[in-house]
């Protein structure tokens, strides 16, 4: 199955991260205003997805039969209204359902009624769907997860909408390995990510940290490219430790920053999870590098692979072509002091160029050229991100 849709990783905000089921009709368009005015729709951040909890009803559907309704006191004008009002201004809008009689915050899920959902969402202007299996077949076995990814698949190709499907947070299947061909653009490789850059408390207490989502991540890169992407989770930058949802004490500039940098160079989608009208400048600094999102939604589509890392693993090289064949790179320091680290472009890419040009994309500087390896001191949590273009040779 295949809906040619999400060639690159969908960009844009989800409302789950920051606001959980508080959500309504005013905040998520005082979100599209503050994300035009703010430049992030420019750079890229177009789809709003509305998380759990825009429904009317907790409860199945044996108790709420009929179509499935907008909660009418977060949402009065119905979802209908809030596609247009997106539309008109330059974005998409993205809802959510389950695969289970109730979804994971308890609302009424689509089990039976994939059909009907799929075409009520396609009539309401609907762009891109979370389908989010966690809790209603936690634990299922693997065919029973499959089948009922592929029902949705089915059910929205023959909604007459282009609907951007994710399918699935089912981390205890290998979804990765069956997703794609089932239809789904896009699917969690882990559980939720907490607002950490690097807590080891977290593993036990069921979230991912950063750095945990990164390695979850390095062996499965191979099931990852246009079309179908491995989704690291919702974007922390931003949250600062207040988020409604998440646990989680929060992370620094510079760390959110490595956060930001790594979810592109692994092209991961990119869904905000802060509330944007509220952001430091700093923070929105942080998500309008354009250099950044270009590693993202580089039309090869390739996720970056750990190319090196040290014996005790606290020095990763990330790296990654590009359509263009430069490189990005990512010298990532995990341990808690400044490191000097080195690029060796023979050792780490396996490129022969004799001579080659360095862009350091959050500095914004051009570098080299240089015919040895690279060497630059990078902070602790920190990731320098570099592009990497050969320089024809000059000397014989
Ligand atoms: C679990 C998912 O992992 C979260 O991202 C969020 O969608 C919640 N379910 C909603 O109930």
């Amino acid at each position: 199955l295949n809906n040619s849709l999400s060639l690159t990783p969908a960009m844009g905000w989800s409302s789950w991260n920051q606001f959980g089921d508080s959500i309504n009709e005013q905040l998520i368009m005082e979100t599209i205003d503050s994300m035009d005015k703010s430049g992030l729709k420019e750079a890229g951040f177009i789809y709003i997805n509305l998380d759990d909890g825009w429904q009317r009803y907790k409860g199945d559907r044996k108790d709420h039969p009929g179509p499935l309704e907008a909660d009418p006191v977060k949402f009065p004008s119905g979802i209908k209204a809030l596609a247009d009002y997106a539309h008109s201004k330059g974005f998409k809008l993205g809802i959510y359902s389950g695969p289970g009689d109730l979804t994971c915050a308890g609302y009424t899920g689509s089990k039976d009624h994939e059909s009907e959902d799929a075409v009520l969402w396609a009539s309401w202007g609907i762009d891109h769907l979370k389908y989010d299996s966690c809790c209603s077949h936690a634990d299922a076995p693997q065919a029973e997860v499959q089948a009922v990814v592929r029902t949705m698949s089915l059910a929205l190709l023959s909604s007459s909408r282009p609907i951007v499907y994710h399918a699935c947070h089912c981390g205890w299947v290998s979804v990765w390995e069956w997703a794609a061909a089932d239809g789904a653009n896009q699917w969690r490789i882990g559980q939720d990510i907490s607002d950490d850059f690097n807590y080891p408390g977290n593993r036990e207490k069921y979230y991912f940290d950063v750095l945990d989502m990164l390695d979850r991540g390095a062996n499965l890169t191979q099931y990852s490219g246009p079309g179908h992407w491995n989704d690291y989770d919702m974007l922390i930058v931003g949250l600062e430790g207040k988020s409604g949802q998440l646990v989680g004490t929060g992370a620094s500039d510079v760390e959110y920053r490595t956060h930001f940098s790594m979810w592109a160079m692994v092209a991961s989608p990119l869904l905000i999870g802060a509330d944007v009208r509220t952001l430091s400048n700093t923070s929105l600094t942080t998500l309008l590098n354009r250099e950044i999102i270009e590693l993202n939604q580089d039309p090869l589509g390739k996720p970056a692979d750990v190319a090196w890392e040290s014996a005790d693993k606290t020095q990763q090289i990330y790296a990654k072509v590009m359509a263009d064949d430069s490189y990005a790179v990512a010298l990532l320091n995990r341990g808690g002091a400044t490191a000097d680290m080195n690029l060796n472009l023979r050792r780490d890419l396996t490129i022969p160029w004799d001579k080659y040009r360095v862009r350091d994309l959050w500095k914004h500087e051009d570098k080299g050229p240089y015919d040895m390896p690279y060497s630059v001191e990078v902070m602790a949590h920190e990731a320098k991100i570099l592009r990497i273009w050969p320089v024809e040779k000059t000397r014989n």
